[in-house]
């Protein structure tokens, strides 16, 4: 099957090799992915998953944070691939990374204890934001853990002012739902529950945000049959 278009890391991808510098230069990096690692909170033997791994600042931290997890790594773009690969193999790291199609993740229901992503959702428009958190959702396991960092509802008008840099780099489609603070409707319609926003970082360019949610397919379920059987 042919690859769905995408957006690349940086919006175009002649740009790609200068991402990293990007994120230092416009963004509290340091701030933002320590945020992140204390928000999937990696536990030994844990099976994790980071959907878009762009070039592996996350899969780095998170490798580094807690060494006897199950990580990996998936995104859609091969010239992201060979950069993370690059910088995986350089820090003595072991970390294996897939690339997919954009449509359907190359792994079996139910494998992941925790997926996360970070700075890719704004890069989707609303239908496939909906039809690669379904993928998220179907490859967790029951009562697994979503996290997604990324921009989120503008905080003030300054906030919403500066992200319009984001929306001409990344483009207007895919951004505006963020920073209108849609994103937890999208994780609800793909079936998570228990979503919250547990921290927001007002930075140079945007309000960016922390969502979580659970995939409780099983209890979903029980609940149903349960009043299914008490009604009749
Ligand atoms: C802005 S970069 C973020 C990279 C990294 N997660 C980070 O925190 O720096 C967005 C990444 O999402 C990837 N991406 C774009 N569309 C995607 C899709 N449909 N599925 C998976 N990854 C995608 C891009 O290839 C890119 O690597």
């Amino acid at each position: 099957m042919e690859n769905q278009k995408f957006v690349p890391a940086l919006g175009y991808d002649f740009l790609t090799e200068y991402y990293d510098l990007a994120i230092k230069l416009t963004m509290p990096e340091k701030k933002f992915r320590r945020l992140l690692v204390d928000t999937i909170k990696p536990n030994p033997n844990e099976k994790i998953l980071e959907f878009g791994f762009g070039t592996a600042q996350n899969l780095l931290l998170v490798k580094k944070e807690c060494a006897n997890i199950d990580l990996r790594g998936v995104d859609i773009d091969p010239k992201v691939k060979e950069i993370a690969a690059y910088k995986i193999a350089k820090n003595n790291l072991s970390i294996p990374l897939d690339l997919y199609d954009g449509v359907t993740l190359p792994y079996a229901n139910n494998q992941f204890d925790k997926v996360y992503s970070c700075l890719v959702f704004h890069q989707l428009d609303a239908d496939t934001k909906i039809k690669c958190l379904k993928e998220l959702f179907r490859v967790l396991k029951p009562n697994g853990k979503l996290i997604i960092a990324d921009w989120g509802e503008a905080a003030n008008p300054i906030m919403r002012l500066t992200f319009g840099l984001v929306q001409i780099l990344d483009g207007f489609k895919t951004t505006n739902d963020n920073v209108r603070g849609l994103m937890p409707n999208f994780i609800e319609k793909a079936g998570f529950d228990n979503i919250f926003i547990p921290d927001s970082i007002n930075t140079l360019i945007g309000t960016f945000s922390y969502f979580t949610a659970r995939k409780n397919e099983i209890i979903k379920v029980d609940f149903q049959k349960n009043r299914w059987h008490s009604a009749c």
